[in-house]
């Protein structure tokens, strides 16, 4: 047997429903916050993300899906959104310049990480970017929408933490401090943080080995380093939340693993997924347009692991979309009847399905229930003698005759 390669899954028609509740929420919601969708590749160059997520970083250095082309390119299944939206909005002229732009994107992307519950190699994501804009607003808008997300999906208690990582300009302080504090503890720190210390100190923040844990509640916290309008953008930010009643923690080891943040930066944490705490998280990138060599613009979005949700609202019943009618017919002329009813229904909207395999009207019944039919159809020969059709309401069990060109209003009355 063939198989699919591990921490990839086949998603069911069982679980789709669910799936697509959380994505018809998303985008409602996206609409009401006015985001405009815009599709990015699944490929990319592998530039993008190197240059974009910084080589120092876990993501890039160990968990791409790269290889060459057969023209040699480097290409890259893409691990995240953000760094793609920012390649298109530069190479298609920054979009529309005078504006605003707000996105959202949805899709696949792919990190080579250990499998585990909540952590695939193929997952999906949506989420939103706002370019053009240094108001704190934005920042405070990106956490009430995926709030508001979070809510209306009714994910179980979740915390949102909170914090500001600094500028380029406040920033190298806080690193000189945090690298001198870990080199007096270099012995203690794992072999990866060992490689960190020299090539990207803040990501010592980010391991998850319990040594490194340890050493991090003494390290520096960056919030004695930032600089006057770092703080300012900050205080705001918490200011927006806290009026919309929206709460939160602060965090000032947040530093999240991807190296383009400036400023905010948060997390959507639970303690349902074991290991895997963030269903969503963001934060600002005010230096990444211009890293792609696009106008200086700001720039702040978030992303959510849709697999992650699943597991959250695994216990929430979504209404299941059901047949509104199955056609139980006995063969022959029976069958030729039922298939031309069959076409008619389906033309006037009605869900409906039939089983050309069997005579026997046992195995239909059985498969209308199994399909959670509203009503099966029957034409048996009584049926065709007195040009009508029988049907019965397969949850009262009530049955009633129906004259055969009569149907459609028939059903459509019943509004099902
Ligand atoms: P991220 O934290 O790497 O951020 O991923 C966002 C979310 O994707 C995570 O919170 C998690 O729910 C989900 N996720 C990540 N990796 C996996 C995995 N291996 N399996 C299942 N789910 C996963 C970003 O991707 C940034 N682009 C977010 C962003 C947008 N920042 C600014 N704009």
């Amino acid at each position: 047997m063939i198989t699919k390669p591990p921490g990839i899954e086949d998603i069911f028609p069982d679980k789709i429903e669910k799936w697509n509740h959380v994505l018809q929420t998303a985008k409602n919601i996206f609409a009401l916050y006015n985001f405009k969708e815009i599709i990015i590749p699944i490929l990319e160059f592998t530039e993008v993300f190197s240059r974009g997520l910084g080589t120092s970083t876990d993501i890039v250095s160990k968990e791409m899906f790269s290889f060459q082309d057969r023209g040699q390119r480097d290409l890259t299944l893409r691990p995240e959104g953000t760094a793609s939206v920012v390649r298109a909005f530069v190479e298609n002229g920054e979009y529309n310049r005078l504006a605003l732009n707000k996105f959202f994107y949805y899709g696949p992307m792919f990190r080579a990480e250990k499998p585990q519950k909540g952590r695939l190699r193929q997952f999906n994501q949506f989420g939103a970017e706002v370019f053009g804009s240094l108001d704190p607003f934005y920042d405070f808008e990106i956490i009430s929408l995926i709030n508001f997300i979070s809510q209306k999906i009714k994910i179980p208690t979740y915390t949102i933490l909170l914090n500001s990582i600094g500028c380029l300009k406040c920033r190298p302080e806080f690193i000189k401090n945090l690298s001198s504090y870990y080199k007096q503890h270099q012995q203690e720190l794992c072999p990866d943080c060992q490689k960190r210390l020299e090539s990207n100190p803040l990501r010592l923040l980010d391991c998850k080995n319990k040594s490194c844990q340890n050493l991090k509640k003494d390290a520096p916290k960056i919030n004695r380093f930032i600089c006057k309008e770092c703080q300012v953008h900050y205080q705001t930010v918490k200011k927006y939340l806290s009026e919309q009643k929206i709460s939160y923690k602060e965090d000032p080891c947040l530093v999240r693993g991807l190296d383009y943040y400036t400023k905010t930066t948060f997390e959507f944490i639970t303690d349902q997924l074991g290991g895997q705490n963030a269903f969503a998280a963001g934060g600002r990138y005010d230096n990444l347009v211009e890293q792609f060599q696009g106008q200086p613009t700001p720039a702040v979005g978030f992303a959510a692991g849709l697999e992650r949700i699943l597991l959250l609202i695994d216990d929430q019943h979504i209404p299941q979309t059901s047949l509104d009618v199955f056609i139980i017919h006995n063969g022959d002329k029976s069958l030729e009847i039922a298939l031309k009813i069959l076409d008619l229904l389906r033309k006037n909207n009605f869900k409906v399905d039939l089983d050309p395999s069997h005579n026997n009207f046992k195995p239909q019944f059985k498969k209308a229930d199994r399909e959670k039919s509203k009503f099966a159809l029957i034409i048996g020969e009584e049926e065709i003698k007195t040009k009508t059709f029988s049907l019965k309401n397969l949850q009262s069990g009530q049955q009633e005759s129906v004259e055969t060109d009569k149907i459609i209003d028939y059903l459509k009355k019943k509004e099902i």
